[in-house]
């Protein structure tokens, strides 16, 4: 009995994992790794507002150039904005040292952010910044109480002056396609140069281009994974073949 209790109670402890989980509502985002125009439009918004203080040291301009089907002139051009190399992993000049006196806490490298807080996490994140005085930059942070991080899209979101809601009800135009549902923020600080539906749709870009780049092989894994699968059912029929072929004397 104790031999059959001992893995049983093992099995079950990972459930208790469930409690350490974030307590506030996440809004729902599904990231799409096959939308190659979105991670253009996200690699986009990370190189100019996030790069400076977030490296992605796991990952190298050039592969990300290929697999973006962005030319690595007009990537080095446009996207890289110090004389690094293509070829050269996504690093950055800050130091740890450097960061942790400027922001209390050095930022940190953001190449696989997304699979260790989970998409819905990041985009509630990237859109839950809020006023708050109290605090060393000004802002606090839905997802992250007290964070270290200045508002780094203020300019694109603008500030919103009350801690934003969750967004339960999102609706997409029939015609256009575009994101309609107003929420989160109800009233704004500060105006930003999007609205509220351009903005959530760059942090679908953003978060969409963190998700691709915490598993860059993402897409080739599902299309091997299917071709394996696809050769298995064609080997099996071969093999069932082959067996009653082998055994048909036997019998
Ligand atoms: C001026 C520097 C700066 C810029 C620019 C900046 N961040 Fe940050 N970020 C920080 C600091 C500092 C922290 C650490 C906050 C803490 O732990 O309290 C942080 C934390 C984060 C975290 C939480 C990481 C974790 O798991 O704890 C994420 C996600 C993040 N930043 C994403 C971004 C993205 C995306 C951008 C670009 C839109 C960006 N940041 C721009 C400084 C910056």
């Amino acid at each position: 009995m104790k031999k059959i209790l001992i893995p049983l109670l093992l099995s079950v402890l990972p459930l208790l994992g469930w409690s350490a989980g974030p307590s506030i509502d996440l809004d729902k985002i599904r990231t799409d790794v096959t939308d190659t125009a979105s991670l253009q439009r996200g690699v986009q918004i990370y190189m100019n507002y996030c790069m400076g203080c977030h490296s992605l040291e796991y990952g190298r301009y050039n592969r990300v150039a290929r697999d973006l089907k962005i030319p690595e002139d007009v990537f080095a051009e446009n996207l890289i904005f110090t004389d690094t190399a293509i070829g050269s992993l996504m690093t950055n000049a800050m130091s740890r040292q450097d960061g942790s006196d400027w922001f209390g806490i050095a930022p940190p490298d953001l190449t696989l952010v997304n699979r260790v807080r989970g998409s819905d996490w990041l985009y509630t994140y990237m859109r839950g910044f809020y006023q708050d005085d109290s605090r060393p930059f000004g802002v606090n942070n839905v997802a992250f109480e007290n964070v270290g991080m200045p508002h780094a899209l203020l300019e694109l979101q603008g500030l919103c002056a009350e801690p934003p809601t969750p967004i339960t009800d999102r609706r997409f135009d029939p015609l256009t396609g575009r994101l309609i549902t107003e929420g989160g923020c109800s009233s704004y600080a500060i105006e930003g140069s999007m609205s509220t539906a351009e903005f959530d749709e760059a942090m679908y870009d953003l978060v969409n281009f963190l998700d691709y780049m915490g598993e860059p092989i993402q897409k080739e894994r599902e299309r091997i994974g299917w071709m394996v699968l696809a050769f298995l059912t064609v080997f099996l029929v071969i093999g069932q073949l082959l067996y009653r072929e082998l055994w048909k004397d036997i019998h």
